[in-house]
């Protein structure tokens, strides 16, 4: 079987931050290919984190692509802002949307990659016809809220089937899983076909250096 491998980002939602540049600067430094910044509005999700105050800190503290993964109602409100934050990559979750093509064509607009997200049970059936309208779909492994959760295994199929779906029709899409992937599941995850990986208390803990991390991550892979 051919080798596969995927790129990964660390998601801030579990760094110290009080030392976020110093996080992620270690994680920049340990190789790491992009970083994820989760946003949560207390509505889409039972959780309250960053706004774009924090995407345009993390824009200053790194040259690395920054995806942002906004877990909030109605996101059309704030693609403008989050875009001059300095996103590289929004994400929006179906499930927040009325007018999804609308919504992507929004980020297009703003010279974005455009991120559509699907929670761990929301039929992949949905996707059909969103498809050629976005850079990267991201398949919720987790209920979305919280680091530090369970990996859901059913994720496994349903990237298996997404890739089929996108390879079938000749499309370009990346396949993002996020939540729970630690350097025990990451193999299965990329060999079923994600292209790119969140990994949020795999990488920051206080447990582990984040280079440590990072590399178990990496052989993980292998
Ligand atoms: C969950 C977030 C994830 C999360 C990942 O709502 O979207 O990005 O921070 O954290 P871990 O890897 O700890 O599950
Ligand atoms: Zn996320």
């Amino acid at each position: 079987m051919a080798m596969a491998s995927a790129r990964i980002g660390p998601s801030i939602l579990t760094a110290d931050l009080l030392r976020l540049g110093e996080a992620i600067a270690d994680a920049e430094t340990a190789g790491v290919d992009y970083i994820h910044v989760d946003v949560m509005d207390g509505h889409y999700v039972p959780n309250i984190t960053f706004g774009p105050v924090m995407v345009r800190t993390v824009r200053r503290a790194t040259e690395l692509p920054v995806d942002v993964h906004l877990m909030i109602d109605a996101p059309e409100r704030f693609i403008s802002e989050f875009a001059e934050a300095g996103s590289d990559t929004i994400t929006v979750h179906l499930e927040a949307v009325t007018h999804v093509h609308a919504v992507l064509t929004q980020i297009r607009e703003h010279g974005v990659r455009r991120g559509i997200a699907i929670n761990p049970t929301t039929s992949l059936g949905l996707l059909d016809d969103v498809l050629p309208f976005c850079e990267q779909v991201l398949l919720m492994s987790v209920n979305p809220g919280f680091g530090g959760q369970t990996f859901i295994p059913t994720a496994l199929g349903r990237i298996d089937r997404l890739r089929q779906m996108i390879e079938s029709r000749g499309l370009q899409c990346d396949i993002q899983v996020d939540g729970g992937i630690k350097a025990s599941n990451i193999g299965r995850v990329v060999q079923a076909g994600a292209t790119m990986i969140v990994a949020g208390s795999a990488v920051f803990s206080p447990d582990v250096p984040v280079d440590e991390a990072v590399r178990a991550l990496r052989r993980g892979i292998q």
